[in-house]
C-alpha cells in the first residue's frame, strides 16, 4: 500500500447553533422563529498525514478540532469534501476505515471499579479476540505503558489520570490499528503524566509503527510531540508545517516560538481567543 494514511480534502462541516431552549424551538419551528444560525466548524480543510507521522492539529477550544477527528473517525458525516483513510473512503467504505483507526477521547468510558487487565480484557471481547491471545498482549502493553504487574489488578478509580489515560491508549492498540486519533490527549494531567504520556505516544509509533493523529492546545506539546503541526482557527486550517517550518515561515532569520507562529497566523494569542470563546472544553467527546 503507498499514499498517506489519511488524506483530506475540502472536507466542510456545518452545525445548527441553537441558542435557544427545546422547547422554545419547538413552539417557534413552524417557521415562525428565526432561521436557526450555522456554525462552520470545520471550514473546507486539506490535509495528508504521512505514514509514521505523528501530526498535530494545534488550536483553541472550539476551533474545530474535535470534529475534525470525528470526521476522520466516521463518527460524522462530512457536509462536503472527502475524508481517506489508507486511501478508503470514510462514508463509502465505513466498515473498513473502523478496522483502521481507533480514536482515543477524553473521557474514556471505563468501569472505574475494575482494573486495567478487566476493562482491557472486556474490550477484547467486544472486538472479538480470542481471550488468551488478548491477556497475553494485554499483559505486554501494559508493560510497555510502565505499569507494573502487581498493580495491574487494582481497581482504575485508584489510579491516577495520567495512568488510566494510558490504559485508554493501550486499549485502542489491542487491536492494532494503523491510524491512532487521539483528541487532546493530555489535558488535566500533571507534567509528569503529560510527559510519560507523551513519551508513550512516541514508542507506539516507534514500536507498532502507528501513524498518529493528536489535538491539542497545548503549544510545548505540540512542538515537542509531532513532526508536522496543523494550526486550526475558527475551522480553517490556516498552516502546516513541521515546528521548525512555521517558526522559519514568520521569522526567516530569528528566532520564533510556536506561540509566535500562532499569533501571526490567527491574529490573536490562544489565551485571548479561548477568553473570548463561550464553548465548554470537549463538547460531545
Ligand atoms: N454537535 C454539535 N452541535 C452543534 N455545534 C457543535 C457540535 N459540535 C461542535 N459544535 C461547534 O463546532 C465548533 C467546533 O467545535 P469542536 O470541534 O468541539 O472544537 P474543539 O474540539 O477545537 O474545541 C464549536 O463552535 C462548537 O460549538
Ligand atoms: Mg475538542
Amino acid at each position: 500500500m503507498n499514499g498517506p494514511a489519511l488524506r483530506i480534502r475540502g472536507v466542510l462541516k456545518v452545525f445548527d447553533a441553537e441558542t435557544r431552549p427545546p422547547v422554545w424551538r419547538r413552539i417557534l419551528s413552524n417557521g415562525v422563529g428565526p432561521a436557526s444560525k450555522q456554525v462552520v466548524a470545520v471550514d473546507r480543510v486539506d490535509l495528508d498525514v504521512q505514514r509514521g507521522e505523528i501530526f498535530g492539529v494545534l488550536g483553541a477550544n472550539g476551533s474545530g478540532k474535535s470534529t475534525l477527528i470525528r470526521l476522520v473517525s466516521t463518527l460524522l458525516i462530512p457536509d462536503g469534501g472527502e475524508v481517506r483513510v489508507f486511501d478508503h473512503d470514510v462514508v463509502a467504505e465505513e466498515m473498513v476505515v473502523k478496522r483502521l483507526i481507533n480514536r482515543v477521547s477524553v473521557e474514556a468510558a471505563f468501569f472505574k471499579k475494575l482494573s486495567p487487565m478487566e476493562n482491557l480484557l472486556y474490550a477484547a471481547r467486544l472486538y472479538g479476540l480470542d481471550a488468551g491471545e488478548a491477556r497475553r498482549r494485554i499483559v505486554e502493553i501494559l508493560g510497555q505503558l510502565g505499569i507494573e504487574a502487581r498493580r495491574v489488578g487494582e481497581p482504575l478509580e485508584k489510579m491516577s489520570r495520567g495512568m488510566q489515560q494510558k490504559v485508554a491508549i493501550a486499549r485502542a492498540l489491542l487491536t492494532a490499528p494503523m491510524l491512532l486519533l487521539l483528541d487532546e490527549p493530555t489535558p488535566g494531567l500533571d507534567p509528569r503524566s503529560q510527559r510519560e504520556v507523551q513519551q508513550f505516544i512516541l514508542q507506539v509509533r516507534a514500536r507498532h509503527n502507528a501513524t498518529v493523529v493528536l489535538t491539542t492546545h497545548d503549544m510545548d506539546e505540540a512542538d515537542r510531540l509531532c513532526d508536522r503541526i496543523g494550526i486550526i482557527d475558527q475551522g480553517r486550517l490556516v498552516a502546516q508545517d513541521t515546528p521548525a517550518g512555521l517558526k522559519r515561515l514568520i521569522a526567516p532569520e530569528g528566532e520564533a516560538t510556536l506561540e509566535d507562529v500562532f499569533m501571526q497566523l490567527t491574529g490573536r494569542s490562544l489565551e485571548e481567543i479561548e477568553a473570548e470563546s463561550v464553548v465548554p472544553a470537549g463538547i460531545g467527546g
